[in-house]
C-alpha cells in the first residue's frame, strides 16, 4: 500500500505514502481511491482529509512513469482527482509541506484546502517541458485569477503558502507550530454537513480584458523561451480556462499536454532532471556513509580559480583563508573578491549587509600555520606538477589529521599529487569551473586512493555549495576538458578546412550551444589552450592538432583579455567583429599545409564537433571514468553550455540513434585527419545490439 487510511471520530484520514515526495504513482493512485472508496461506503464517516507522509503532501506525478503504460493504466491522476472531486462527503486537502505538480492538482480537486505556513506550492511541469495535465492550467486560475497562476504555471516557480493566504486556493492557513493534521481534521468536522460542496470547476475567472492580458503574455513568453515550447502552451492551455467551459478547457489542456510528454525536448528536461539527482550516487559509496564535518576551508592560491572558489564557502556561510606566497597577490586576490561582491550588490542581486558578511567570512594568510585546523583545503596554485608537490608535501606536514586536501587541478595525475602525501586517502580532486562562483559544476576526482567518507564528504559539500557534483576517475582532463579537447580539434581542423571562426561559432550556437569554440576562447584566454598544447606536444607527440590556434597566439590575440582573439574587440564592449587579420592568417594557412578550402555546411560542422564529444565520452564511459552516460550529460550541462534541451552529449547521441552517429563518424575518419575518427569500441557494441549509452 502507498497510502494509508484511518480513522478520526467521523473523519477518515488518507495519507499518501510513496516516500520520499508521495509521487502519485499507480500503487498510491489505486490506494487513495481505495480510500476514497472505503469512506464514502463508511455511513460513520462524514468527511475525508488527504495528506502526506514525510517530507511532501505530493511532488507530483511519478515522473519514472511517464512514457510507460503506468501513467495510462487505471486509476490515472485524472480519475484519481475525479474521484475526490465527485466524491458525496467533502474532501480536505491537509497540505503540511511540497505540493507540487500533480499533487497540488489533486488538492485543487478537494473540496477544501488547508496548509501550514512554508508549505512550497508549485506548478512545476514546465521545467519538465510539460505543463500540468491534470487540471492545473484550468483549476489555478480558478482559484488564484488569471495573472497569479499564469506567472506560476509558466515559471514553474513555488510560492510559500502564507503567500497566498487570503486567496480561493486556501480555506485555512495554520499558525507556526500548529498541528496541521489536527487542524485539519477539526475543519473537516466543521464543514462536514454543509452542501452543496464547493467545487473549484464550478468557479470562473473574471479578467478584464483578458484577451489583451493573453495576448501580451503570448508576445513575452514567446520572446523568452527560445527552443522551449511548453512556456507558450502553457499560456493557451491557461487562456482556455477563460475562454472554454471548464470540461472543454479540461480536454484542450489534456491535447497539449500529450504532444508535450511525446516532444524530444520534454525527454530532454526529464533526463536532466533524473540525471543531475543520479550523479551524486555512487554504487560502492552507500548513501549512509559517514561524512566528515566541513565548518571551515582553505584555499591555497588566490588567483582566477582560488579567489571563485573562496566565494563559494562564504557564500555557504563557511570561513574560509587563503593563502598566497606573496603580500601583493593575496591583495589582489582578496580585493577582487569584495570588487565581485559589490557588483552583485550593484546589479541588486545581493543586499549589502549579506554581501558585508560574507566578506567578513573571508581572511587571507602567508603562513601555513594559519590554516592548519581547517576541514578543508583546495589547493588551487599554477598548473604545474612541481607547484603542486611542493604545495602537497606542506599541506601533509601541517594540516590537522582527517583534514580534506583536494586540488582544484583540470588536467594533471591527482594520484600523482596523492604520492606527495602520507595519506593519500585524504587527497580527492575538485575541479571547479571558472567562474568559479557562478559555475554550477563540480567534478569530483576520485584518486585510487580516496577514502569512501571522503568522496561522499564531497558530494556533501558540493550540495552544500549549490553545485552540481559529478565523480570522475583520474585521466588527462577528467571528463569534462578530456572530451572538450576532441572538439577544439576538430573547430581547428575545420579551420584549416574552410571555414571562419564565426561560421562555427553560429552553426554551433544554432544548434543550442550559449558559446561556439572560438568566442568560448577568446573568453577563457586562447593562452591557457596554448600551454596545454605545448605540453602535449612533447608528451603526446603522435597526436595531430591544427597549428591554427598557436598562430593566433605568436600573433599576441590571446582573447578579450588582450582586445584581440579569433575576433576583434572595441574597448569597453565584449561583442566579437570578426578579423580580417585573423581571417586573412587561416587562409594563409589553408595555402601554406596545401590544403584546399571548401565549402562547409552547418550540419558537418556541428557533427564534427558533437561528435567528437560523444565518441570521447563512450570512451570516458567504457573505461570506467565516468559511472554512467548521464553523468557525462551533466557535466556538459553545467559546465561547457551544452543545449539543456537537447538532454547533454550522449542523451543526444541516443535520440540520433547511435548507427547513425557511427555511420557520420565512418564518415569523417574518411576524410582527413581520419585518425581522429577512430570509433569508440562502446559505440560500435551498442550501435550493433540497437542500444543507447543511456539505456
Ligand atoms: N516523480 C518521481 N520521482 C520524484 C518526483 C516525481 N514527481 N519528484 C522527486 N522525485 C524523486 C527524485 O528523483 C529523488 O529520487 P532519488 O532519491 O531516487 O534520487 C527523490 O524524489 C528526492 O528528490 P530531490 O532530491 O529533488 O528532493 P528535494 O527534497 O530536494 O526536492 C522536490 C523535492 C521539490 C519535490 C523536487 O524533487 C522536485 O522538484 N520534484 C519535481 C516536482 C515536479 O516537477 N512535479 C511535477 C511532476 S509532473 C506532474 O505532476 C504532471 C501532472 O501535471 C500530470
Ligand atoms: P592563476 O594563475 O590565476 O592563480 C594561481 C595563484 O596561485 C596565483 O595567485 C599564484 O600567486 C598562486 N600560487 C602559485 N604558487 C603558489 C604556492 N606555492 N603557494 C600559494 N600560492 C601559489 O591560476 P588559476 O587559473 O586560478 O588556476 C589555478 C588552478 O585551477 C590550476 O590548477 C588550473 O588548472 C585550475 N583551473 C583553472 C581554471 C581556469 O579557467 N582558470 C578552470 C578550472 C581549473
Amino acid at each position: 500500500m502507498s497510502a494509508e487510511y484511518q480513522v478520526n471520530g467521523s473523519v477518515a484520514v488518507i495519507t499518501l505514502a510513496n516516500p520520499p515526495v508521495n509521487g502519485l504513482g499507480l500503487a498510491t493512485r489505486t490506494a487513495a481511491v481505495a480510500g476514497i472508496k472505503q469512506a464514502l461506503a463508511d455511513d460513520a464517516i462524514k468527511a475525508i482529509v488527504i495528506t502526506g507522509a514525510g517530507k511532501a503532501f505530493s511532488g507530483g506525478a511519478d515522473i519514472k512513469e511517464f512514457n510507460s503504460p503506468k501513467a495510462l493504466t487505471e486509476p490515472t491522476l485524472h480519475t484519481l482527482i475525479n474521484v475526490v472531486e465527485q466524491s458525496t462527503k467533502p474532501v480536505v486537502a491537509a497540505i503540511h509541506s511540497v505540493c507540487m505538480g500533480g499533487g497540488l492538482e489533486l488538492a485543487l480537486g478537494c473540496n477544501y484546502r488547508v496548509a501550514a505556513p512554508g508549505a512550497q506550492m508549485a506548478l512545476p511541469e514546465v521545467k519538465l517541458g510539460i505543463l500540468p495535465g491534470a487540471g492545473g492550467t484550468q483549476r489555478l486560475p480558478r482559484v488564484l485569477g488569471l495573472e497569479m497562476a499564469l506567472n506560476m504555471i509558466v515559471s514553474g516557480t513555488p510560492v510559500a503558502s502564507e503567500k497566498l493566504a487570503g486567496t480561493a486556493l486556501f480555506d485555512e492557513v495554520t499558525a507556526p507550530g500548529a498541528d496541521l493534521l489536527a487542524a485539519a481534521v477539526a475543519f473537516a468536522g466543521k464543514v462536514a454537513g454543509i452542501r452543496p460542496l464547493p467545487k473549484v470547476r464550478e468557479r470562473t475567472v473574471d479578467y478584464p480584458d483578458h484577451e489583451a492580458f493573453l495576448q501580451f503574455s503570448r508576445n513575452t513568453v514567446k520572446a523568452m523561451a527560445g527552443p522551449f515550447p511548453a512556456p507558450l502552451q502553457c499560456v493557451e492551455a491557461v487562456a482556455a480556462a477563460v475562454t472554454m467551459k471548464f470540461d472543454d478547457g479540461l480536454k484542450f489542456e489534456r491535447e497539449l499536454f500529450m504532444q508535450l510528454v511525446q516532444s524530444p525536448v520534454s525527454k530532454a528536461l526529464r533526463h536532466a532532471f533524473f540525471a543531475e539527482r543520479v550523479a551524486s550516487k555512487v554504487p560502492d559509496v552507500p548513501a549512509d556513509t559517514p561524512v566528515r564535518a566541513i565548518a571551515s576551508a582553505a584555499i591555497v592560491g588566490a588567483g582566477t580559480m582560488g579567489g571563485g572558489i573562496a566565494m563559494n564557502f562564504a557564500n555557504a556561510g563557511i570561513p574560509v583563508k587563503l593563502l598566497e606566497t606573496q603580500q601583493a597577490a593575496l591583495d589582489k586576490g582578496l580585493a577582487t573578491i569584495r570588487k565581485n561582491y559589490e557588483s552583485t550588490v550593484k546589479k541588486g542581486k545581493l543586499t549589502q549587509e549579506k554581501a558585508e558578511q560574507r566578506i567578513a567570512l573571508v581572511s587571507g594568510t602567508l603562513d601555513y600555520a594559519d590554516i592548519a585546523q581547517a576541514d578543508i583545503v583546495v589547493e588551487a596554485v599554477f598548473e604545474e606538477m612541481g607547484v603542486k608537490e611542493a604545495v602537497f608535501r606542506q599541506l601533509d606536514a601541517v594540516m590537522k589529521p582527517g583534514a580534506i586536501l583536494a586540488s582544484n587541478t583540470s588536467t594533471l595525475d591527482l594520484d600523482q599529487i596523492a604520492s606527495f602525501t602520507k595519506r593519500p586517502q585524504d587527497v580527492i580532486g575538485t575541479h571547479f569551473f571558472s567562474p568559479a562562483n557562478v559555475m554550477k559544476l563540480l567534478e569530483i576526482v576520485r584518486g585510487k586512493e580516496t577514502g569512501k567518507d571522503v568522496l561522499a564528504s564531497a558530494l556533501a559539500l558540493s550540495k552544500k555549495l549549490k553545485k552540481t557534483g559529478v565523480v570522475s576517475g583520474v585521466c588527462d582532463g577528467f571528463i569534462g576538458n578530456r572530451m572538450i579537447e576532441q572538439y577544439s580539434r576538430q573547430a581547428g581542423f575545420l579551420l584549416e578546412e574552410g571555414c571562419l571562426p564565426e561560421q562555427v561559432d553560429k552553426a554551433v550556437e544554432q544548434f543550442g550551444f550559449a558559446m561556439g569554440p572560438f568566442r568560448m576562447g577568446d573568453l577563457a584566454g586562447n593562452d591557457i589552450g596554448w600551454a596545454i598544447r605545448k605540453r602535449r606536444y612533447v608528451q603526446k607527440p603522435d597526436v595531430t592538432y591544427s597549428k591554427t590556434a598557436d598562430l593566433l597566439c605568436e600573433l599576441g590575440r590571446y582573447g578579450q583579455k588582450t582586445g584581440a582573439g579569433w575576433y576583434d574587440y572595441k574597448p569597453g564592449d565584449r561583442k566579437a567583429y570578426p578579423s580580417e587579420q585573423v581571417n586573412a592568417m587561416l587562409v594563409q594557412h589553408s595555402q601554406d599545409i596545401g590544403v584546399e578550402r571548401r565549402k562547409i555546411g552547418d550540419q558537418e560542422i556541428v557533427e564534427r564537433l558533437v561528435y567528437a564529444l560523444v565518441n570521447e565520452g563512450a570512451r570516458i564511459l567504457e573505461e570506467g571514468i565516468a559511472l554512467r552516460a548521464s553523468d557525462i550529460d551533466m557535466v556538459y550541462l553545467t559546465g561547457y553550455g551544452f543545449p539543456l534541451f537537447r538532454g547533454g552529449p550522449m542523451f543526444y547521441a541516443d535520440t540520433v540513434g547511435l548507427p547513425n552517429v557511427q555511420d557520420a563518424i565512418a564518415g569523417y575518419a574518411s576524410g582527413r585527419h581520419g585518425e581522429a575518427w577512430t570509433p569508440a569500441p562502446l559505440l560500435v557494441k551498442l550501435a550493433a545490439e540497437g542500444k543507447g549509452f543511456n539505456n
